[in-house]
């Protein structure tokens, strides 16, 4: 016969048992509920060369630089090892444009961000910068060349996200049919995804500067109209952030509660911007969205250099 003692202890254990379950289970659930990603903006190979030729030359152009250094390459390089590296991994890296410096180089620069890029160990995005494809012939190249994606959208574990190609917003007579084309791919996308409050949308050029009403200004922000479309649809839509690059330093808006983050460039600074990542955190349950910045100094880089 089972003494009422040992049915007891039995039933005490199950109960710490099913506690124990139960905290598991919960912290499981938690971890299960934020999202980890990572931002890369303008690994642009051959930006840095580019520069130098400019300060040395005293002059306004970058057409007619010759040297290709490696130094991007070798930022880029870096980046990738400190992501596969990270202590909380990122679930996917979103790439925000400027790939290459020079379009057309299909000797050094596409082969050499392509092969960096073989490195990474998780999934990645991408999107067209203005270095990357700013004319039809680039168009073509990113597409056809390169098959990559230029307007598209992915759901990660619940979170959508769009990718756009905003040489189309930044030049709409460009191509105006694939202008239209995007403008109604954005509406439908977000419409669709009404329901869903776990939204963001990446593309290479910022919406604007410094407040939504400044002026267009030269190659820096979006025309105003194309600009007020996409600020309509954040708004409408509630889109929780907008990541981009091509500033190459930071820069940090809020607008009406989304968060618009211009990020620093894996490549060349222009003075005051750092090199470097960054890491995404989002969690479905609270809707909190929280980001980090990690450093590439030239000191990080040497000791890069040095690895085996
Ligand atoms: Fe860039």
């Amino acid at each position: 016969m089972i003494s009422s003692y040992l049915v007891s202890r039995v039933l005490a254990s199950a109960i710490v048992i099913s506690v124990l379950l139960s905290i598991t289970s919960c912290s499981s659930l938690k971890r299960q509920d934020v999202v980890r990603f990572v931002l890369i903006a303008d690994p642009q190979m051959g930006f840095s060369d580019a520069r130098a030729y400019r300060n040395t030359n005293n002059n306004n152009t970058y057409s007619t630089y010759s040297t290709y250094s490696k130094e991007d390459l070798d930022y880029f390089r870096l980046t990738i090892d400190k992501i596969n590296k990270l202590n909380t991994p990122g679930e996917f890296v979103l790439i925000l444009g400027d790939m290459v410096h020079k379009q057309s180089d299909e000797v050094y620069q596409w082969p050499d961000y392509h092969g960096a890029l073989n490195a990474l160990n998780i999934p990645y995005h991408e999107v067209m910068g203005n270095h990357d494809g700013w004319n039809a012939n680039g168009l073509l190249r990113w597409r056809d060349t390169w098959q990559k994606q230029d307007v598209y959208s992915i759901t990660h574990r619940g979170v959508f996200f769009i990718g756009l190609n905003s040489y189309f917003l930044k030049r709409p007579n460009d191509v105006p049919s694939e202008t239209a084309a995007q403008k109604h791919f954005i509406t439908t996308e977000l419409r669709n995804n009404a329901a869903n409050p776990h939204k963001f949308i990446f593309q290479h050029f910022p919406l604007y500067l410094d407040s939504p009403d400044e002026a267009e200004d030269g190659n820096r922000n979006l025309p105003i109209a194309e600009r007020n479309f996409m600020l309509e649809q954040i708004e409408t839509y509630r889109v929780k952030a907008v990541f981009n690059g091509h500033t190459h330093y930071e820069i940090v808006r809020d607008y009406k509660g989304t968060l618009l983050l211009s990020a620093n460039p894996s490549s060349e600074t222009l003075g005051k911007g750092s090199r470097g990542f960054y890491t995404v955190e989002y969690n479905k349950t609270t809707q909190a969205l929280s980001y980090r910045f990690i450093e590439n100094t030239q000191a990080d880089l040497d000791a890069f250099r040095l690895e085996p």
